[in-house]
């Protein structure tokens, strides 16, 4: 059995199958967690959504959590990772290439790496921008898959324009990030979008509402509006290993004084006396 690779005929020996939907559809989903101090966090609560993704997609995962986690435990130690990330990803599996859903079994394809990450700290201490841009993806935002073409193209836009992020509207109603959740705060009181099928419901996102809650600080999980966001006192973004990252301005507007707010740095210091 040959393929066409690069025009060459070569045998086919792909590590990854050609015919795996992974790679021919984006028929996978994953997961990221962040490693701080060689230990996975808050790596149940990301088991947990991949576990719903998963079942969202009708994948059955080929294993059971108690023994991913301890793969995964095992993964970072081999790799000796201090501070990082660890990814995990779980496709369909290979089956000749139909749009439908292959009627033989398939075996998904699991795979995970580490992978080390430098000090951002600088990043979240000084804040950055960011950008808008339309959110154009489907309507199943709340599933964390492979299909994440508007998102790297909305990100390319927010790089080549020196910012962090790209902070997706849909029409008038911000949404999230490409790649993390948007919060607001004005007058005191934090708004982020709630968590339904227009966002991924993120796990920083989730630890965040739950510190805000401790600290006595009102947190209202409601749509709000470009203009809202324009005239915040505060921006921040949240994401793994990004934690809180605030964003001084978007589209060149000032967010506040257009340096980090209050808020938003005792947000940052709780998260990180939970990750130190
Ligand atoms: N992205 N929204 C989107 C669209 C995301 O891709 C992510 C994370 C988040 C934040 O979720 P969490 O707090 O669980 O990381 C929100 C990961 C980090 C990525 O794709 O690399």
């Amino acid at each position: 059995n040959q393929i066409l690779l690069n025009g060459n005929m070569i045998k086919r020996r792909s590590c990854i199958d050609i015919e795996d939907r992974g790679y021919q559809f984006g028929d996978g989903i994953y997961e990221v967690v962040g490693i701080y101090g060689g230990k996975l966090f808050l790596m149940d609560e990301h088991l947990q959504r991949l576990k719903r993704s998963a079942r969202e997609l009708s994948i059955k995962l080929p294993f059971t959590m108690a023994d991913i986690k301890q793969d995964l435990i095992e993964l970072t130690k081999v790799n000796d990772v201090i501070e990082g990330l660890l990814y995990l990803q779980i496709t369909r599996g290979v089956a000749p290439r139909t749009h439908e859903l292959p009627v033989e079994k398939v075996e998904p394809m699991v795979v995970a790496y580490t992978k080390e990450l430098g000090d951002l700290t600088e990043l979240q201490d000084m804040g950055s921008t960011a950008i808008l841009q339309e959110d154009i993806r489907w309507l199943r935002c709340d599933v964390k898959t492979l299909n994440l073409l508007p998102n790297t193209m909305a990100k390319q836009r927010a790089v080549e324009q020196g910012a962090v992020e790209a902070i997706l509207n849909r029409g008038e109603v911000v949404t999230e990030a490409s790649s993390s959740n948007v919060f607001i705060i004005k007058d005191g009181i934090v708004y982020t979008h709630p968590a339904n099928n227009f966002i991924l419901n993120g796990i920083t996102r989730q630890k965040v509402i739950q510190i805000l809650q401790e600290l006595n600080i009102l947190v209202k999980e409601v749509p709000y509006t470009v203009t809202d966001l324009l005239s915040a006192d505060e921006v921040f973004i949240t994401a793994t290993k990004l934690d809180v990252v605030p964003i001084n301005s978007v589209d060149g507007h000032d967010i506040g004084t257009g340096k980090p707010g209050m808020m938003t740095i005792q947000i940052l210091e709780a998260m990180r006396q939970l990750t130190a």
